[in-house]
């Protein structure tokens, strides 16, 4: 059912540092920060050829990320995101499979404008899984 590895977010604490190690480091093409305060961070995209790797700065007071980064302060792996076709479909899919969608199990517009899910890192891999309508 899942498709494409639509990105890998990266939560950091320090943007710009993260930013220039990908940018100057590895040479890969970045974005300029984006911030997405309905999500509590701000983003840097890295594009690569067969995929995306975003970067995440806390942002707010709120920020789903802070507790992440607390716990690990030199930051680290915090989502796979996969595309699928329709998310309606997969979220029922995935919860007649028992596994839990967080929030309210409705899609929220994530950062490409398009709907996202999140899945419980528990069910899966221990790793939290994004799911994004491609
Ligand atoms: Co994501």
């Amino acid at each position: 059912m899942i498709g494409r590895l639509n990105h890998v977010a990266i939560a950091v604490a320090d943007l710009a540092k993260a930013t220039s190690t990908y940018r100057d480091t590895l040479g890969a093409k970045v974005s300029e920060p984006q911030a997405e305060p309905d999500h509590g961070v701000t983003v840097v995209f890295v594009n690569l050829q067969n995929t995306k790797i975003e970067l995440l700065e806390p942002l707010g007071d709120n920020s789903p990320i802070a507790k992440f980064l607390e716990k690990n302060p030199s930051g680290g792996i915090h989502h796979v995101c996969y595309e699928v076709d329709d998310i309606i479909a997969a979220r029922d899919q995935m919860k007649a499979m028992g596994a839990r969608v967080l929030g309210d199990g409705e899609p929220k517009i994530g950062a490409h404008g398009k709907p996202v899910l999140f899945l419980h890192p528990k069910d899966f891999c221990g790793t939290l899984t994004e799911l994004e309508q491609a």
